[in-house]
């Protein structure tokens, strides 16, 4: 089986770096757009194109499962493209909001996400019987692109959004977007209390992944510069797995 992972950057390999830890798949295709992004200001219509687009390069390539490791494609546009393609289409929207509901004790959960996922509120709409507080995150992507993860400017941004679901007491906190993994660390040091994080990479590498594993064979492609990829993919994934990124 071919799994086809797509995202607008570097934010899918968090996802991609758990399905890989106890990989089933014959294949891996992984596709980062990373000349078009940030996706996560971007409005619906264009989300839909893009998104339209990347899972046709996939499926071109051969993949015959397809993991939407971008929050903002998957709150904006993935009923729409389930209508349009045969293949399993899996977005991370659902196992997230399924997974903060398990965790939550005080049902006060906070989500992290780009601007057009927040627009829709689909985890206020989603997670039922809690009290939910979304915010969106305009600067994380970018600063996470221009490989600024330790800069001033993140820890005053990460400080900036967050702030709100302090006060507001939450337990849980969605990473609602794939980018914002990366983050962690410096989350979790800004915020005043133990939290449940909640991301999507874990949570779907267990679902996905059944059957017995084998070392994964991984393909990468960019729409933008592939060394400059390269190079900051390189942190967040082994060198020896990612060998080679071509540009489409
Ligand atoms: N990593 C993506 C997400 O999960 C997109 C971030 C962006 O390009 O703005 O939403």
């Amino acid at each position: 089986m071919i799994l086809g992972v797509f995202d607008s950057g570097l934010g899918g390999l968090t996802v991609l770096r758990e399905i890989i830890k106890n990989n089933t798949y014959d294949k891996i295709i992984y596709f980062g757009d990373t000349a078009r992004l940030p996706y996560g200001d971007k409005d619906r219509e264009t989300l839909l194109a893009y998104a339209r687009e990347d899972v046709e390069f996939l499926i071109d390539k051969g993949a015959q499962e397809i993991v939407i490791a971008c929050g903002t494609v998957s709150s904006n546009v993935l009923d729409d493209l389930k209508k349009e393609y045969s293949l399993p289409l899996i977005g991370i929207i659902d196992v997230l909001a399924k997974e903060a509901m398990a965790k939550t004790v005080n049902h006060r959960i906070g989500v992290i996400a780009t601007p057009a996922t927040v627009r829709t509120a689909v985890f206020t709409r989603k997670i039922t019987g809690n009290d939910v507080y979304e915010a969106g995150c305009q600067k994380f992507t970018p600063l996470i692109e221009k490989d600024m993860i330790g800069s001033a400017e993140m820890d005053e941004a990460i400080a900036e959004y967050l702030e709100p679901l302090k006060k507001a007491d939450i337990d849980t906190l969605i990473m609602g977007c794939t980018h914002y993994p990366l983050l962690e660390d410096k989350i979790r040091k800004c915020l005043d209390k133990p939290v449940n994080i909640v991301s999507s990479g874990t949570i779907l590498a267990k679902e996905l992944n059944i059957g017995e594993a084998r070392e994964a064979e991984l393909e990468f492609y960019v729409s933008g510069d592939p060394n400059d990829f390269i190079r900051k993919a390189r942190r967040f994934l082994d060198v020896k797995e990612i060998e080679e990124v071509k540009k489409i």
